[in-house]
């Protein structure tokens, strides 16, 4: 460093400028890591902190009256802290009496628009653009481009348990559709 006491003002003025080119230069650096983060974690942080669907408990199985559909709110596994009520998710369960358990996402295969299900009739009616499923799920009119998304499931001894977390969509699906020309 020069010594500005016994240096001319010219190579003290230049020293100084150096010094703070380095300091702007090391701002501009800092400032800008620090704004990349958000860019940088809304590009890479679906891959890097990708998070799987989880068993969560529907309660027992003696709870699921056979021929009943019944609407069963739960907490989404993957909810964030600020979700508030978005971090709810709602499912269909059935029980029939030959095939046992099946259960619908309530999500529309058409634009994702929650179904109702109406007893009377035994169909799942999409109130945005009328699409109608039957009581398996299966597709039975309007725009609508299959039948309900399925949704996995098991027994663990007299509990009944399934498989959510993501919003499925025709992309990812989750439990694959039935075969259209399956005989089972
Ligand atoms: S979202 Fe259900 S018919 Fe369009």
């Amino acid at each position: 460093m020069t010594d500005c006491e016994h240096a001319t003002p010219a190579d003290c003025t230049t020293d100084r400028r150096g010094w703070f080119d380095w300091v702007s230069w090391l701002m501009l650096g800092a400032g800008g890591a620090v704004l990349s983060i958000p860019v940088v974690g809304y590009l890479l942080g679906a891959a890097i902190w990708r998070r799987k669907d989880e068993w969560v408990s529907l309660g027992k199985t003696a709870d699921f009256k056979e021929n009943e559909t019944r609407l069963v709110t739960l907490k989404n596994p993957l909810r964030g802290p600020w979700d508030g009520i978005t971090g709810e998710l709602g499912i269909y369960v059935r029980r029939d009496p030959e095939k046992g358990f099946e259960i619908f996402s309530v999500h529309c295969t058409h634009l994702g628009c929650p179904v109702s299900w109406f007893s009377e009739p035994g169909l799942f009616m999409c109130p945005c653009h009328g699409s109608v499923f039957y009581e398996d799920g299966e597709y039975a009119a309007g725009p609508a481009p299959r039948g309900l998304y399925k949704i996995e499931h098991k027994i663990d001894g007299d509990n009944l348990h399934a498989h959510v977390g993501h919003l499925p969509t025709l992309q990812n699906p989750g439990t694959p559709p039935k075969d259209p020309q399956a005989t089972t």
